[in-house]
C-alpha cells in the first residue's frame, strides 16, 4: 500500500515537472522565433536611431565611437536577436549603454530592424569593420582606424600660436571655413576637424602639418603651403584647441 502511495507521488511529480519545462522550453523558443521573424517597423526604428544613436554610430551607420553598421561584421553577432540582446544590455566596458531603461521593447526590436537594413547602403566616410563576418566568420582587418586613440590631450601641446589671430585666419581670412564651416564644425564628416583626434589619435599633430602643406590629394583640400610659418602656427592651435572627443 505505502509502496502503491509513493510510486503514485513520485510520478505525479514526474509529471508536474515534465509538463513545466516543456511549457517552459516552447515558449522560449516562441520567444527568439519572435525576434527573428517579426520584422519590426524599419521607418519607426530610424527616428529612434536618427535621435539616439547617430552621436556615436553615425549618422548614415558608418560608424564614429561605436562601430560601422553598413558591413557584414559584427562585434556581438547578425542576427536580430543577438542585436537586441546588445541594445538591450549594453557593452558599458565598451562604452555602449544599457538602452532598457529609455526604451521600449518594441523600440529596440524596431531599431535592431532599422540597424540591419542597413547593411550593404556603402557610406562614403565609413569607418574600418569590426568583429567577425556573419557568414564566413572571418575577422576583419585590422586597419589604423581600429587603433586610434582618443587624445584629449591633444588640446595641450604647446604649440605656442595665437587662437585668437588663428580662429580669425580660419574663419575669416583665409577661407577656411568655407568648406570646414564656422570653427571648423562642417556638415559633412570630412569636413569637421573638430574630431581629428577621433580619425588621428595622437598623430593628429603630424598629419595637420602634412596637410596644410600638400592638400589632400583626391578631395577638396588645397595645399596651403604659401602660408607663412606664424599664420600656419596660429591657425593649428586654434584648431587644436576646439577639437572634442564628439563631434
Ligand atoms: C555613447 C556611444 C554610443 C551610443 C550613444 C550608442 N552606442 Fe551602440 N555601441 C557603442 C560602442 C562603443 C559599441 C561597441 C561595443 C564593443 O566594442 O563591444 C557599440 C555597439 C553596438 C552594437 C553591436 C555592434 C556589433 O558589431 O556587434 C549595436 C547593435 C549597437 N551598439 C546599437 C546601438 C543602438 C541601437 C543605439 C541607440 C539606441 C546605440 N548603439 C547607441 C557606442 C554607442
Ligand atoms: C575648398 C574646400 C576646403 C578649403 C577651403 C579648406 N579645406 Fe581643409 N579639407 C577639405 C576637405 C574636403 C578635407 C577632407 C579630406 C579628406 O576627406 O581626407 C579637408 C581636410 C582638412 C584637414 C585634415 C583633417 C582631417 O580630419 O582629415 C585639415 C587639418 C584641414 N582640412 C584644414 C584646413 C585649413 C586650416 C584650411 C584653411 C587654411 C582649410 N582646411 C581649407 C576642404 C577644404
Amino acid at each position: 500500500m505505502i509502496k502503491r502511495k509513493v510510486i503514485l507521488i513520485i510520478t505525479a511529480f514526474l509529471l508536474i515537472t515534465a509538463c513545466n519545462s516543456e511549457n517552459k522550453n516552447s515558449k522560449e523558443i516562441i520567444a527568439s522565433q519572435d525576434v527573428n521573424t517579426l520584422k519590426g517597423n524599419v521607418e519607426s526604428g530610424k527616428v529612434t536611431y536618427l535621435q539616439y544613436c547617430a552621436s556615436c554610430h553615425g549618422k548614415l551607420g558608418q560608424g564614429s565611437i561605436g562601430p560601422n553598421f553598413t558591413d557584414a561584421y559584427w562585434l556581438h553577432g547578425s542576427t536580430r536577436e543577438d542585436l537586441i540582446k546588445v541594445i538591450t544590455n549594453g557593452v558599458p566596458a565598451k562604452g555602449m549603454i544599457s538602452w532598457k531603461e529609455q526604451l521600449k521593447s518594441k523600440e529596440i526590436l524596431n531599431v535592431a530592424s532599422y540597424i540591419l537594413s542597413l547593411e550593404g547602403s556603402q557610406p562614403s566616410n565609413a569607418i574600418a569593420a569590426q568583429g567577425k563576418h556573419k557568414i564566413t566568420g572571418e575577422e576583419a582587418v585590422v586597419s589604423d582606424q581600429k587603433d586610434v586613440v582618443m587624445d584629449t590631450s591633444i588640446k595641450n601641446i604647446p604649440l605656442g600660436g595665437n587662437k585668437q589671430s588663428g580662429a580669425m585666419l580660419f574663419n575669416a581670412v583665409l577661407g577656411c571655413a568655407h568648406c570646414h564651416g564656422a570653427n571648423a564644425k562642417g556638415h559633412k564628416d570630412n569636413r569637421n576637424i573638430r574630431n581629428m583626434t577621433l580619425r588621428y589619435g595622437n598623430k593628429a599633430s603630424n598629419v595637420f602639418d602634412l596637410v596644410i602643406q600638400e592638400g589632400r590629394n583626391g578631395t577638396a583640400m588645397p595645399p596651403w603651403n604659401h602660408l607663412t610659418d606664424t599664420q600656419k602656427k596660429d591657425v593649428k592651435t586654434f584648431i587644436f584647441s576646439i577639437q572634442t572627443k564628439n563631434k
